[in-house]
């Protein structure tokens, strides 16, 4: 590890890293806008200056900025010179001399990146007398709002928006000080990862328009660390509360499986917590139209007298609610009487996902490993529909096998600028075989349209490409051989090569073929990893809890077996929804939002969402992960995993 030298006291860093990023590191405070851990330097805003010394007898040293200087060993910085307070004081007021002043109404008071490091700088008086520039705002769609004028010229929003996330519909437009960001016109913005640049962002030029729409200040927020409940992926989340409702939802840093960042599914995708649909009383059946909102120890004792005359009670878990809710339903009925909730074809290919995942010997994949990934084949699953994150983690996995360009040219990862221009248009390999087109197609070095019968043939083609022992697939046309031969060349030639496929199709042979070609990898020495995308925040939780498939419930119920039928967290399918109320004598809903299933049940109990319960769920690669009550919400009925409770 290299000694760096901060105000004549040597620390050890982390190799490869910037000055910048290995002082912050340390704990030291340098002021800076334009870097960012995931987007790295491009020394745009010069506010992250230090002087550095060529060596001990070096007295008069020379400004350089942190996050555009190597971190070597034996490098020698003053973060404290006073001429180095002097640059940064200049540069913030220069950077604040168009800036509004308007922080009183900014929504982002209180939180703003730019606030700090103005204090941290020292810029405390206003000098400059004259008019400012003034920009015209856009509307940027219903989740944005956007004010120009207290933008400082970073950069960042533009490099995360288009660089990072393959964004097209964004830019920066003009020149000299009235750089402009933002669309070519007015309109909504395309990138479904929109919602990061308000974190992205160290000003208040882009803010939250969901927010806003019911704004409190930060320090007014009630929150908890939470996961995000829209895929499987189980991106890490601060939800944050005031007045019983739930305001906004914000990133909640894991380096293994978001990093930084959201989509704005997750971002956005809250308001179902404040909705007029909400069930927050027990109700109970008067006649076949009408509910009567009962309290609760009555219903619960209706509830258990019903169960106790019934001919059997069974229990259909759900892949959205937490692992001990389902539990704690599963320990209720007996793990005889517990079904999964899941179609009949979901069943199966989770039942085959979970048999790999505990007996296969490839390791699963987190966000981050998919990211670091040199080649990646994905097989069957459009994850930019099923897992937004990941079709962001892919977009940088790209980078990885040209970044040996730019290593061979001495060009650090970090140096953001030249690492771009150094590997040009280069990418991959990365290999897209699909029922349709993914938005991903635009980074893909090669992709394949078809059927899921013959994209389960593709992968066993390529897993017998790899190890002539795997089993490969009859009647290969000439085209598909040489698609296969590409990509198995590809993955066998990776350090770090992934394969992801999911449960989208339904297609148990599409996820046995991808499981083959992971196992070809491991068999010919590699160090493959496997990602399968699951659909819902637990679906993988409930898997492992071995539930029977649906259908099974139905002939449960159907052949008089059981007559009563606990329903969590689950609009079931309505083909099957419907076999199930003509056959029950007694249907018991638990459930947060009104939905088919809750109006046609006998009793309907009120479940607190995951922003008013405590739990966990597992998410793709098998992660447990807990998620904690911001509020309590009356009414609502606590999960299993708030403890001993109802
Ligand atoms: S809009 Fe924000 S992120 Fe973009 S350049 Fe301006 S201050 Fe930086
Ligand atoms: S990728 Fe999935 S888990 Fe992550 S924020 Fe988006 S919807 Fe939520
Ligand atoms: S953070 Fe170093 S120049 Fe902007």
């Amino acid at each position: 590890m290299p000694t760096i030298y901060v105000n004549n006291k040597p620390y050890e860093v982390p190799a490869g890293q910037n000055l910048l990023q290995a002082c912050l590191s340390l704990g030291f405070d340098i002021p800076y806008f334009c870097w960012h851990p995931a987007l790295n330097s491009i020394g745009a805003c010069r506010m992250c200056a230090v002087k550095q010394f060529k060596d001990e007898n070096d007295t008069k040293g020379k400004i350089v900025m942190s996050c555009m200087t190597p971190a070597n060993d034996g490098t020698r910085i003053s973060i404290d010179d006073p001429e180095v307070l002097k640059f940064r004081k200049s540069v913030i007021e220069w950077l604040m001399i168009n800036h509004p002043h308007d922080c009183p109404v900014c929504d982002e008071g209180g939180e703003c990146h730019l606030q700090d490091m103005t204090l941290m700088a020292g810029h405390i008086y206003r000098r400059y007398r004259f008019k400012k520039r003034t920009h015209r705002n856009q509307d940027l769609g219903p989740f944005i709002k956007h004010e120009m004028n207290r933008c400082i010229q970073c950069y960042r929003c533009v490099r995360f928006y288009n660089d990072y996330a393959g964004g097209r519909d964004f830019g920066v437009f003009c020149w000299h000080d009235s750089v402009y960001f933002g669309r070519h016109k007015d309109g909504v913005l395309q990138s479904q990862f929109s919602g990061n640049l308000i974190e992205v962002c160290p000003t208040g030029v882009f803010t939250d328009k969901t927010f806003a729409g019911h704004f409190t200040r930060n320090w007014d927020l009630q929150t908890a660390p939470s996961i995000c409940v829209h895929c499987g992926l189980g991106c890490n989340i601060t939800p944050g509360e005031r007045y019983g409702m739930l305001r906004r939802i914000r990133n909640r840093f894991n380096g293994q499986v978001n990093g930084y960042f959201l989509c704005d599914r997750g971002r956005f995708g809250y308001e179902f917590v404040n909705s007029d649909r909400r069930i927050t009383k027990p109700l109970c059946r008067q006649t076949e139209s009408r509910f009567e909102p009962a309290s609760k120890d009555i219903v619960l004792e209706k509830i258990s007298r019903v169960i106790k005359e019934s001919k059997g009670v069974i229990g259909i878990g759900s892949p959205r609610a937490s692992l001990e809710s389902n539990y704690a339903l599963r320990t209720l009925v007996g793990a005889e009487r517990f079904f999964s909730g899941v179609s009949g074809a979901e069943s199966e290919t989770l039942s085959v996902l979970t048999d790999i995942f505990r007996d296969g010997p490839v390791p699963t994949a987190s966000l981050h490993d998919v990211g670091m990934a040199d080649a990646v084949f994905v097989l069957g699953e459009d994850v930019s529909n099923t897992a937004p994150m990941l079709e962001l983690a892919l977009r940088q996995s790209v980078l990885r096998k040209p970044a040996a360009i730019a290593e061979k040219m001495h060009i650090e990862p970090w140096n953001d600028m030249p690492f771009r221009e150094a590997i040009g248009q280069e990418k991959g390999p990365l290999f897209i075989a699909t029922c349709n087109g993914t938005p991903l197609d635009d980074v893909a070095t090669g992709t394949y349209r078809a059927a899921s019968d013959d994209l389960a043939r593709l992968g066993l083609a390529v897993a017998h490409e790899i190890d002539a022992e795997s089993p490969g697939a009859a009647n290969l046309s000439k085209e598909l051989h040489a698609i296969a031969k590409m990509i198995a060349d590809d993955l066998k030639g990776a350090q770090r090569p992934v394969v992801i496929s999911g449960t989208t199709c339904g297609s148990k042979s599409i996820i046995q073929a991808a499981a083959n070609v992971a196992y070809a990898l491991h068999k010919c020495g590699k160090k493959p990893q496997i990602c399968f995308v699951a659909q819902c925040c637990n679906t993988i939780g409930l898997a492992m809890l071995a539930g029977k498939p649906l259908p099974q419930a139905v002939e449960a119920i159907e052949s008089g077996s059981a007559d009563t039928v606990i329903i969590l967290e689950n609009d079931i399918a309505p083909d099957i929804a419907e076999r199930i109320f003509k056959a029950a004598k007694n249907i018991i809903a638990i459930d947060s939002l009104n939905n088919k299933t809750t109006e046609k049940a006998h009793f309907v109990l009120p479940a607190a969402t995951f922003a008013e319960s405590d739990g966990t769920f597992v998410n793709n690669e098998g992660r447990a992960q807990r998620f904690f009550k911001v509020f309590s919400r009356q009414g609502t009925f606590r999960t299993a995993g708030d403890g001993p409770g109802t």
